[in-house]
């Protein structure tokens, strides 16, 4: 696997950050996660856009190098020379003694990590998933792409142990999004999801399919379904660069439409896959 560190590239098992580093002690940083389709970076403009939106949200100036970002991931993926590759790329505020203020004058720390993209199991994208409902008890600005992800950890890990592939996150009785995913839900002939703002990350794979779904004439409401309104969806499914579009079949113990993917999350699904590959 390759990396890449404040300006230099290497093999990702010699790639280190000091102790010091306020992404380790503060999460102090924001990051991105790009795949590659075919060895070409997917929606790497918006990913990169995104970047820039969070740096500036937590008030982190972007490094000289963001100009060569593009080009750097083009080289990452040429060394590690994988048939698809996981990008992630993370800048944080820096190296400086412990205290929570910005420090003065340090550079911002900038990696990246190039790793095989396994491809979602199949039996998932065709059959669906099951999720789990958990609390929303991330902070108020979860349209920031930081690398705080505590809530999301312990969110994912409890929908692993309850044997679901995702948590559906709840705040005042509404889906927000998942834990590394954003929802979308079929109810009443039209799609609903949460709308931008700071309770959910702008996805970029939610972005696409929103463009593709209305693309087929499909009503689309940015409004988030309520849990209530989830009993009576017809369909629910994700969307995220790491599981695209995700057909779910169960929420908790409850049976969504007929417990198989419906023909909008179908429809939905291949005409994304037509736009990646
Ligand atoms: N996560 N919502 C959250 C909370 C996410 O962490 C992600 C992606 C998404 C989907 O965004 P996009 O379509 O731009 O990938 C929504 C990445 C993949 C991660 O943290 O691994």
């Amino acid at each position: 696997d390759v990396a890449y560190v404040n300006g230099r590239f290497m093999d990702l098992a010699d790639a280190t950050v000091p102790v010091e580093d306020r992404g380790l002690q503060f999460g102090d940083g924001v990051y991105e996660v790009i795949r590659t389709y075919r060895g070409r970076p997917f929606q790497v403009e918006a990913h990169l856009a995104r970047l820039a939106q969070s740096a500036a949200a937590i008030g982190l100036a972007l490094p000289e190098a963001a100009r060569q970002f593009p080009a750097l991931i083009d080289e990452g993926i040429r060394r590690a020379a994988y048939p698809d590759c996981k990008v992630y790329l993370q800048i944080t505020r820096g190296v400086a003694p412990r205290d929570h203020a910005f420090p003065g004058r340090v550079a911002p720390t900038v990696i990246m990590t190039f790793r095989l993209m396994r491809p979602l199991d199949p039996a998932l994208a065709a059959n669906g998933v099951a999720v789990v409902m958990a609390d929303d008890i991330r902070w108020g600005r979860c349209d920031i792409k930081s690398v705080n992800l505590l809530a999301n950890v312990l969110a994912r890990q409890r929908a692993l142990e309850a044997g679901a592939f995702e948590a559906l996150l709840v705040r005042g009785g509404r889906i927000t999004e998942g834990a590394v995913s954003n929802v979308m839900v079929v109810r009443q002939g039209g799609l609903r999801t949460a709308p931008v703002g700071p309770e959910i990350l702008a996805g970029v794979t939610r972005h696409l399919v929103l463009e593709l779904a209305r693309k087929e004439g499909l009503p689309i409401k940015e409004e988030a379904v309520t849990r209530d309104e989830l009993r009576s969806a017809d369909e629910v499914f994700l969307t995220g660069t790491t599981v695209e579009v995700l057909p779910v079949v169960t929420v908790d113990a409850m049976v969504i439409g007929s417990g198989c993917p419906g023909p909008i999350s179908r429809l939905l699904q291949q005409r994304f896959q037509e736009v990646a590959l």
